[in-house]
This record gives structure tokens, sequence and C-alpha cells, in this order.
């Protein structure tokens, strides 16, 4: 089996799983830690949107069963989904009946050109292992957007580049995502650590043992502890990269 089928077969498994699961933890029954990630997704990109005017076109490449994309719509975005599986899609659509979706692998993205005030992307370019596919979506990218428009994307990085999860993904140094960035064409890279992997929030967080109410100030205490330290040594932390074309 190819890279490429390896990766659509198991997104597109992923359908037949719960789709507030699916996509960022399939094990986690009890939802706890699916919420609080995407609560610390949804802020960062509201946050990081905060200066692209409402109903602008936003793209959420790689929008799996669509809970990224119902945020975006309840900000006040017109909003396009793209993702490489069709069974997620079927989720997405049902949904937020009001976006559109597409297929895309991100080789060609369904938009024109200088289309998008802003493309979102939640740990999707993790997924494209190889370094020729990520450029070629990162140029799709910059294609798509209209100039001084914002690409924003959450990636895993460590302190030094890694394949995991038997070869389906790639947790790059954050020097190697800046990199990509600059050759794609993109300007003003900027980038913050929103969360770390294992350190023990996330793990206690999933077992239960850390209430919902405490959460807000659980996602100070990751951005503070990488605002000293950056990425763990032997982790891996979720980075908010913000850039401009
Ligand atoms: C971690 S999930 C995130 C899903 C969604 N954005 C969210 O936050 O709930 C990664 C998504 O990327 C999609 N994906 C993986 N490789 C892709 C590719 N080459 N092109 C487009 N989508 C891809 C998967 O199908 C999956 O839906």
């Amino acid at each position: 089996m190819t890279k490429e089928t390896k990766q659509f077969a198991y997104w597109q498994k992923m359908a037949a799983v719960d789709p507030d699961m699916a996509v960022i933890d399939p094990r986690d029954h009890a939802g706890y830690k699916n919420s609080y990630i995407c609560q610390i997704r949804d802020l960062a990109f509201a946050s990081a949107l905060s200066s692209i005017p409402l109903q602008s076109p936003v793209l959420d490449f790689g929008c799996g069963t669509g809970s990224s994309t119902k945020a975006l719509i309840q900000l006040g975005y017109t909003v396009k989904g793209v993702d490489i599986a069709p069974g997620l899609l079927e989720h997405a659509v049902k949904r937020c009946p009001e976006a559109e979706f597409q297929l895309s692998n991100g080789e060609r993205i369904p938009a024109d050109n200088e289309s998008m005030a802003a493309v979102v992307t939640y740990v999707v370019l993790s997924y494209l292992v190889s370094a020729e596919s990520v450029q070629a979506t990162l140029t799709e990218m910059h294609r798509i957007l209209a100039t001084g428009g914002k690409l924003i994307l959450i990636e895993q990085a460590r302190r030094h580049t890694l394949i995991v999860e038997q070869g389906l993904k790639i947790q790059r140094s954050l020097q190697d995502w800046q990199q990509l960035l600059a050759t794609a064409g993109f300007t003003q890279v900027r980038s913050k650590i929103l969360r770390h992997g294992r350190f023990p929030t996330t793990p206690l967080i999933k077992l239960g043992l850390l209430p919902a109410k405490c959460w807000p100030w659980l996602m100070q205490l990751e951005q503070q502890t990488a605002h000293l330290c950056g990425v763990f040594p032997g982790d891996y932390a979720e980075v908010l990269f913000e850039a401009i074309k």
C-alpha cells in the first residue's frame, strides 16, 4: 500500500467512529480530552481570525467531521471545508448544512486564485509526511489566499523532527515548519505553543481528573510553561502558526 492510500484508508475508516471522537483521539470515549483540545483549537482560530472581517471566505483544510468548520461558522465566517475522506465529509455536511464541502487531498485545492481571506487547518499537514506533498499543499494554500490573506495552522512539533504512528504522521521541528512556510512564499510567520502533548494536563483531563471549570486556567499554564521551556524534550507540542501571503 502506498503512503497516500494508507492515509486515505486510515481516515476513511474513521468515518465509522462517533464523529466527535473520530478525528482527534478516537480512544477518548468519555470525550473530555477531545473537548479540551477542540476548545483550545477554536479559541486559537478565533483569536488569529480577529483581524479578518466577518463573513469573509475562509477555507477549513482537512475539516474532517466539521467540528472546526462549525466553530468558524458560529464566529460569522463563510466557510468552505475540504478533506481527503468522503466518509468524514458526510458527517461534516450533516453537522454544517450551511457550509460547502469538497474532496481534496491538497495537491489541488478546489478554490480560485486569491479567493480566500484566510485558510485554517488543524493537525492536517502533520499527516503529510513527505516534504514534497506538504510543500505542494502549502503552495496551493498560498495560491488561493488573497494578497494580505492569512494562513492559520495548528500543527504538531518536536525539538527534532520525528516520524510517528507507524509512518502515518510527522512531528516536524519548529525550524522545519518555518522553513516550509517561507519556501511556499509566506511572510511574517509567527508561532506560539498552545499545549504540550503528554505533559500531565491532557492525560489527566482524559481520565476525568481535571474538571472543565479548571480548563481555562490549565490552558494558560500550558502556554506559560511553553513560553519558558519551549517544546519539552521527549514530548510534542501543538503549535499555532500564523503567516501572511
Ligand atoms: C486531526 S484531523 C482534524 C479534523 C478537523 N479539522 C477538526 O479539527 O476536527 C485531520 C484531518 O485531516 C484530514 N486529512 C489528512 N490528510 C489529508 C490530505 N492530504 N488532504 C486533506 N485532508 C487530509 C483527515 O481526513 C482528517 O479529517
